[in-house]
């Protein structure tokens, strides 16, 4: 069986992280996001893998290659222009080889059981079957009702709470029996939600729902990017990170400090699990990290700092005496010394931020600015 990974969009909503690098290339602690997807679908013996690409396409095959290393063979397709979640698809048609396929949008992270959901799409003799998960709040999604055999009714976008009668959303993944790529226009913008999806019903092909109960996150916006670490940390969804678990203090229970290769930790740092810090990074004495933090590779993270509930991305440079707190820095980033960056904030790639600096209140800023010392109070 062949899979579709759809990573082709441009992650406005995750923006500037994305301004320089495609949603599911960012890394997940420390791994790129698509790494993850790739290894469920190996997991599951689904080893031939095409990976439909558009927003700066080059950097999928740059660092995958032919997927040798991962056990898999990857298939690259570039859109000169996007086509859509749908059109990305009928795209590919031809490499699917006229057979059942799945398709996995790239910024869903999730365990889902696979085989599972191929043997329910059987049972059913399907012509779509949509991975479905429930949600707290349904009014704020597209809901997908059921009948009793499983059967999709309707897709209800964001209902009043009277009209709720399930909390089931599309997941994001679909087995899909390549007959019904017949009613995909080719070479045109499409989706699956406004245009497929709909059109099957119409024509009473045979769509069904999975109800899924594994682990689900879409990763797409700053909060649930963060989320996504913080319940990795936690063990919420148990996901292989390279890097070492060191001992607590007292040598006997596990830490949940997880170290890479190389990496240098005075002994006077104070770090509180679970927190995962990249290989080379770099702790000077009395940084004070606390738990859920994610620390890039090649780091440095000078004294007296204090790091919380944050994400920084490789190479960070954070100066003396600053405090990161619930928040994400892009690459190649020089904080200097007592800058406080708190509450939701995102920086772009390689951004210089100056001394005394305080930026808070989800602010967001491009990569490559540089803000002088002492610019930004509140
Ligand atoms: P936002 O701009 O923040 O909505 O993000 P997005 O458009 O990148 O992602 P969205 O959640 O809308 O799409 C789900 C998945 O489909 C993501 O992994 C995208 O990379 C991918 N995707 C979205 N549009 C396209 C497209 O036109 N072509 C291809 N190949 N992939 C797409």
């Amino acid at each position: 069986m062949k899979a579709v990974i759809l990573v082709g969009g441009e992650g406005t909503r995750l923006r500037p992280l994305t301004c320089t690098t495609p949603k599911p290339m960012l890394p997940l602690v420390n791994i790129p996001f698509i790494e993850y997807i790739i290894r469920l679908l190996k997991e599951h013996d689904i080893c031939d893998i095409i990976l439909s690409v558009g927003y700066i396409s080059d950097i999928f095959e740059s660092c995958f290659n032919d997927g040798g290393h991962l056990g898999v063979k990857l298939t690259y397709v570039v859109e000169d222009k996007l086509l859509g979640t749908c059109g990305a698809v009928k795209n590919v048609e031809s490499l699917l080889g006229g057979e059942t396929f799945i398709v996995f949008n790239g910024d869903i992270l999730t365990n889902l059981n696979i085989g599972q959901l191929l043997e329910y799409h059987r049972a059913k003799k399907a012509a779509v079957t949509i991975t479905l998960t429930p949600v707290e709040d349904p009014t704020i999604y597209g809901l997908v009702p059921l009948d009793n055999s499983g059967r999709v009714l309707e897709f209800l976008e964001k209902p009043s709470w009277d009209e709720v009668t399930t909390d089931l959303i599309n997941a994001g993944t679909y087995v899909i029996e390549p007959e019904v790529l017949r009613y995909v226009p080719g070479g045109e913008n499409y989706s699956f939600e406004r245009g497929l999806f709909p059109a099957l019903l119409e024509n009473r092909e045979r769509v069904f729902g999975f109800h899924s109960s594994a682990y689900w996150l879409d990763i797409g916006t700053p909060e649930k990017y963060l989320l996504a670490h913080k319940d990795i940390l936690e063990g919420k969804v148990s996901l292989e990170f390279i890097a070492q678990e060191i001992m607590s203090a007292d040598k006997q229970a596990k830490s949940r400090v997880w170290v890479g290769k190389r990496a240098k930790i005075s002994p006077e740092g104070t770090i509180f699990g679970p927190t995962v810090i990249g290989e080379n990074a770099v702790i000077e004495s009395h940084a004070t990290i606390f738990s859920h933090t994610t620390i890039g590779n090649n780091c440095r993270i000078s004294s007296g700092t204090v790091l919380e509930g944050c994400v920084l991305l490789d190479g960070c440079r954070i100066g003396e005496g600053s405090v990161v707190k619930n928040s994400i820095l892009g690459r190649g980033l020089k904080l200097g010394k007592k800058v406080h960056v708190e509450e939701m904030v995102v920086l772009g790639d390689n951004m210089k931020v100056g001394d005394e600096n305080h930026l808070k209140r989800g602010m967001k800023v491009w990569p490559d600015t540089e803000i002088e010392k002492g610019k930004i109070r509140f």
